[in-house]
């Protein structure tokens, strides 16, 4: 089945006409191509692949190569589907010429928008990517980049002063000119308020059911990272049982060869067999593999 092209202004579109945004992350062509081919609207190559890509604790690991390389093999897979980059650590707070330059990087690769982690406080490096002609999604509530500063992976927004500060936040992003803002791990009640106080879409994750749309970790909601289960992640699939039973059969199968059966087997002619036959009765192998070793100068 066709589907058509996502594009910033369709996000936006989407809003005004209360449908629903799907989003998921993916990091490689065999997956974007499945998400693609699912009629998702947006794809984000998050920096969560340092966590459940690369095995790191944190997200602060993924750098700029890191995330070009994803990105690059996510274009590949996707024709539909929007694609965001996530801007890792370090490459848009330190310096705003970066900041252009690094979106860049994501731009050449295949993303048509880029992400970044921040409140009121990184305006000025959206503005800055918005004057290159470059798509920014906002990205407020529990910033996994800043871990260290929160003191851990905690809900946000949970007083009255830090809801305000969120909902301040979101305006002044929606005014800079983002076309969509991540909340993540906010109360609900807090979301409705933002979502309801904006033009431009907000995007959930551990953010409630009022939200303009959605976004999960692709590994974590198919069952394929399992090392900590967040309270708002849902599995919608047990892929990585999946994956163990099949590894079980797999070893199972080839001990006791089951695996390959002919009909997984390429078969030799019967007359090419006979003239093999008479070959190695004929011949001295050792022979002829020293002569071919001579022939080509090589020595073992
Ligand atoms: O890196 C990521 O996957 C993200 C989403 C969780 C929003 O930032």
């Amino acid at each position: 089945m066709a589907f058509a092209k996502m594009t910033t202004r369709k996000v936006l579109e989407k809003k005004a006409a209360g449908e629903k945004i799907v989003t998921i992350t993916s990091y490689d062509y065999a997956f974007a191509k499945l998400v693609d081919q699912s009629n998702i609207d947006l794809i984000l190559v998050g920096d969560s692949l340092s966590m459940v890509v690369l095995g790191n604790k944190t997200t602060l690991q993924a750098t700029m190569d890191d995330m070009i390389h994803h990105t690059t093999a996510v274009a590949r897979g996707v024709t539909n589907a929007l694609i965001v980059g996530d801007m890792p650590f370090l490459s848009y707070k330190v310096d705003i010429k970066d900041a252009v330059y690094n979106a860049g990087r994501f731009i050449q690769a295949g993303a048509e928008a880029v992400k970044i982690e921040g409140g009121t406080e990184v305006i000025p490096i959206i503005n800055a990517l918005i004057a290159n002609d470059i798509p920014v999604m906002g990205h407020i509530g529990l910033t996994p980049q800043a871990v260290f500063k929160l003191g851990g992976n905690l809900v946000q927004g949970r007083t009255a002063e830090a809801a305000k500060k969120l909902i301040i936040d979101a305006k002044n992003l929606e005014k800079a000119g983002v076309f969509s803002i991540v909340l993540e791990s906010i109360p609900w009640q807090i979301a409705k308020i933002i979502t309801e106080s904006l033009c431009i879409p907000t995007i959930g994750i551990g953010a409630g059911p009022y939200c303009d749309g959605q976004i999960l970790v692709i590994h974590d909601m198919l069952g394929i990272f399992t090392d900590f289960k967040p309270k708002f992640l849902k599995y919608f699939a047990n892929v990585g049982e999946t994956i163990k039973q099949a590894m079980v059969d797999y070893r199972n199968e080839v001990e006791n060869m089951t695996y390959p059966d002919p009909e997984h087997s390429y078969e030799c002619p019967d007359d090419e067999l006979a003239e093999i036959a008479d070959w190695i009765q004929s011949t001295d192998i050792d022979r002829e593999a020293k002569k071919c070793l001579e022939e080509k100068g090589v020595w073992i």
